[in-house]
């Protein structure tokens, strides 16, 4: 299909990885959605106009989805995250956590990958893409406020004053929810990215490659995964990117065997213990689940952590009649509550504690996209640069190659 390049596009070329693709989750073709209020069809060049998207009602974008995805074809894959809401995910081809989607992109021949996700899981499926491809983010500002904590110049002097005071080696390791910046960096620098799936693999094979490592930007996650590994607390230090030598001595950071950058998600940090004690007191035999993404604290006193496909796992295998409180993002707890009637599945915050960046993601927007697609037409391309890319590639391929 010709393609015009739109708005945001800024394309380049790179190599095809060969990566074998994990089981995903297959989303049934999508069903006929009844007939309900319709807007007018768009005039032929209109079509472009976001504006008017905006203001169309989400169940009315139903149809029109449907029928641009139909008409692309093979020629589109629409990967879709679990914190996505019902109305976008329903369209997905594929749906998974960080790790799955990054594998399902790198395996993925069509011409163009619709990520419904954020940002950095757009740049990540950019990296890994072929050259054949491009990446579509439906909204340009469906962002990570944890990504956004670890800022490339911060941690370039990070580590040169770690060089200074430590004088022997380091690995870096970057979460995925890091920009291609920082995964770059951390491939420069001979290290890896990780996902909240294989944290634990990756950062025993830092530990391979030396006695000190630097995990950005989650300081949970990394806390949480280095004392399942062993290491205990007072052997981490958090490296504060506002104070000098992040705010340690540098004697507190010759003693640390994981050095944490301070960053986290303010959806799972809002995640306290005091919640688990009180969903154990309302039920004593309710099962504790817990995103790696909650603080230390939190994590401690739940029965089960893991990555949000491992959430979705542990719960389906469970009993009927059996009782679960969940401590991740609002989206994927109501789905799995309306998947499984036979059980009670709760969020752990009585609040509603929604990923606002996620959310972004609207069918407006994914109807927007595909239309535009199917005009011939690329709107809100992910583009890394060609030297970003290369380093930040060196970084996925080695968390893709440790299996
Ligand atoms: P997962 O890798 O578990 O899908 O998590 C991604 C994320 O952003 C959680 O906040
Ligand atoms: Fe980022 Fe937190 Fe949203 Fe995940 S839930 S995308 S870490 S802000």
């Amino acid at each position: 299909m010709p393609v015009k390049a739109g708005r945001a596009d800024r394309s380049n070329g790179t190599e095809q990885p060969t990566i074998p693709v994990s089981e995903l989750i297959p989303i049934a073709a999508v069903s006929r959605p009844p007939r309900t209020i319709t807007v007018p069809e768009q005039e032929r060049g209109v079509a472009c106009d976001l504006d008017s998207y905006l203001l169309t009602p989400d169940t009315s974008c139903d149809e029109r989805i449907a029928r641009a995805r139909e008409r692309l074809g093979r020629s589109v894959v629409i990967l879709g995250h679990h914190y996505q809401r019902d109305e976008v995910i329903k369209f997905a081809h594929f749906r998974g956590d960080s790790l799955k989607l990054c594998q399902q992109a790198a395996a993925s021949s069509a011409e163009f990958i619709v990520f419904c996700g954020v940002h950095f899981m757009a740049e990540s499926a950019d990296v890994l893409r072929q050259p054949h491809q491009q990446v579509i983010l439906p909204d340009l500002n469906a962002g990570c406020s944890m990504a956004d904590m670890a800022e490339l110049g911060q941690v370039e002097l990070c580590w040169e004053e770690l060089g200074e005071v430590l004088g022997e080696p380091v690995v870096p390791v970057t979460y995925m929810n890091s920009s291609a910046a920082i995964k770059a960096f951390v491939g420069r620098h001979g290290g890896s990215v990780c996902t909240s799936s294989n944290a634990g693999r990756v950062l025993a094979w830092a530990f391979e490659q030396a006695r000190r490592v630097l995990f950005l930007p989650d300081e949970h996650l990394g806390r949480n995964t280095a004392y399942r590994l062993g290491i205990p607390l007072d052997q981490m230090a958090v490296w504060d990117p506002h104070r000098e030598l992040g705010g340690n001595t540098p004697q507190g950071l010759r003693q640390a065997r994981v050095i944490l950058w301070r960053g986290y998600c303010s959806v799972h940090q809002r995640f306290t213990p005091e919640q688990v004690d009180a969903a154990r007191q309302a039920d004593p035999q309710v099962r504790v689940i817990v995103h790696p993404e909650c603080r230390f604290e939190v994590v401690q006193k739940a029965d089960f952590v893991g990555s949000t496909e491992k959430i979705i796992e542990t719960v389906r295998a469970g009993e009927p009649g059996s009782s679960w409180v969940v401590g991740t993002e609002i989206h994927l707890v109501n789905r799995l509550a309306k998947e499984l009637p036979d059980r009670r599945v709760v969020s752990l915050d009585p609040h509603v504690c929604v990923c606002t960046t996620m959310f972004r993601i609207s069918p407006q927007h994914l109807c927007w996209a595909l239309e535009n697609l199917a005009e011939g037409q690329v709107v809100n391309r992910i583009s890394v640069d060609e030297q970003t890319r290369q380093w930040a590639r060196v970084a996925l391929e080695r968390m893709l190659e440790l299996r």
